[in-house]
């Protein structure tokens, strides 16, 4: 027998050993504390030793017990970061999907899981008003940032062949750290990223945005993008996209609109979004406001040409030996990937399951709440709210009688508090200056209850400290 070789039989009984754990964890979730009770020197201890020599079998899983306990749990109040809560469906599919090891280079090496692929995608464009564009899923909405501005920059100024040369990209101030990180990768300079100026909202200001570009094209610098975001990650506001979609036109500008946080409540609340359709091309996170375990991004685009422009550079090993449109498809074409795993039989199981109805209600339910909050919030004396609402992040501080001097520290002490007492999981962001509390709702386990615990949770820490 091969060393690494293990019998139906014993898979069988590991399998239901897991599957029996992951579900008592699933059950306690709302009994967990929203961070482990735990210290960097605990789990270094524990998890930094030697891996064996000799195979445990399998007394190997007992330790899981131990990751499962230093784990941050994706329990009903944990509203940090744009992160979503692990829909338990997915889950399976990933398991499946591990046993079944496609390799999604393209049809040939994996006929079902290409078609779902490319179906899944479809089916996403089309349920966020996208319809007929194409993409492809990837890890997150960093690397859909980054193939949306590779095709940005091949397409205006090709860099394939000769090398890249300085471009500008327009982008909010608001804009995610990933974009800056693209465009530095990209290698048209950091330098050449305009941060335009926000409204009271945190919404781009188209006007800035004409009058940056005209400065630009006076002084002789050729500019390729605009980023519009749809949903910014500190308080989930939307760039005008229509005003910003017609001047890209105007100035002929690739338009890559950062949906990675908020496109997918295109699906809920599509009047939020008017525009999304007039993208060049566009990110997405199912990871996020799909609820779909990590990782499962997604990057969309409107002309495959573009994508196979930018892309494509097959080695013969790889070339396909089929016209067909659908058994000559390769992923690897139009992404920058080439080995990937089967993230869309996760995305298909759980849409499959609950239908895409559900989600919409589940999306529906998040707005209403954070809404729900952000007013329990405007109705407490202590507290202040600091941004507007658009989607589901509710920034706000403690302000109780302190001078204002104050604040910035003392809210930064109230949030440490918040996670040490272990109820609810919220995280933070700078607003104009201001050090903000955030809760973004993007959990489908969230009661009313839970999240209004934000609240007592906050009063409760400003007390303690
Ligand atoms: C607006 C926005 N864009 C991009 C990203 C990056 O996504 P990921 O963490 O999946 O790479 C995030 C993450 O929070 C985000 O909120």
């Amino acid at each position: 027998m091969n060393p690494l070789e293990i019998s139906a039989d014993e898979f069988r009984r590991l399998g239901t050993r897991a599957v029996d754990m992951a579900a008592a964890f699933l059950d306690e979730l709302n009994d967990l504390p929203t961070f482990p009770r735990t210290s960097g020197a605990e789990t270094e201890a524990l998890f930094g030793v030697p891996l064996p020599s000799i195979g445990k079998g399998a007394a190997a899983l007992d330790d899981v017990g131990e990751v499962f306990r230093l784990s941050r749990p994706p329990g009903p109040r944990f509203y940090g970061y744009v992160l979503g809560s692990g829909e338990p469906v997915a889950a399976i599919a990933d398991l499946l999907a591990s046993v079944l090891n496609q390799n999604l280079t393209a049809w040939r090496s994996a006929p079902a899981a290409a078609a779902i692929e490319r179906a899944t995608v479809r089916a996403l464009a089309e349920a966020i008003g996208c319809k007929g564009f194409q993409g492809a899923l990837c890890g997150g909405g960093s690397a859909a940032n980054l193939m949306g501005l590779a095709m940005a920059r091949e397409s205006r100024l090709q860099a394939n062949e000769a090398g890249a040369q300085a471009g500008v990209v327009y982008a909010s101030e608001e804009v995610h750290m990933s974009i800056g990180k693209a465009v530095a990768l990209l290698g048209l300079g950091r330098q050449n990223l305009r941060l335009i100026p926000v409204d009271s909202h945190f919404r781009m200001l188209p006007e800035a945005l004409e009058h940056a570009i005209e400065e630009d094209r006076r002084a002789g610098r050729r500019a390729i993008a605009i980023v519009a975001s749809a949903g910014t990650v500190n308080t989930g506001a939307i760039d005008p996209l229509g005003e910003i979609a017609a001047i890209a036109r105007k100035h002929a500008l690739w338009l890559h609109v950062d949906g990675a946080y908020g496109a997918l409540a295109a699906l809920a609340a599509p009047e939020k979004f008017g525009a999304l359709a007039e993208a060049d091309s566009l990110s997405l996170d199912a990871h996020k406001w799909l609820y779909q375990p990590l990782d499962c991004g997604c990057v969309l685009y409107r002309d495959p040409a573009t994508a196979q422009k930018t892309f494509a550079h097959t080695g013969d090993y790889a070339r396909s030996l089929s016209d067909d449109p659908i058994e000559g498809y390769a992923f690897f074409e139009e992404s920058i990937e080439l080995s990937r795993r089967f993230r869309a039989l996760k995305l298909w199981l759980s849409l499959r399951y609950h239908g895409l109805d559900a989600f919409r209600r589940a999306i529906a339910d998040d707005l209403r709440r954070a809404k729900l909050l952000a007013e329990c919030i405007a109705a407490t004396p202590e507290l202040e709210l600091l941004s507007t609402l658009q989607l589901s992040a509710v920034c706000f501080r403690y302000v109780g009688t302190e001078p204002s001097e104050k604040l910035n520290e003392l809210n930064r002490t109230i949030l440490r508090r918040v996670i040490e007492r272990g109820r609810v999981y919220i995280s933070n962001a700078t607003l104009k200056g201001r050090f903000a509390l955030r809760a973004c709702i993007v959990n489908h386990r969230a009661t009313d209850a839970d999240v209004l615990e934000v609240v007592t949770e906050v009063l409760a820490a400003a007390r303690e400290v």
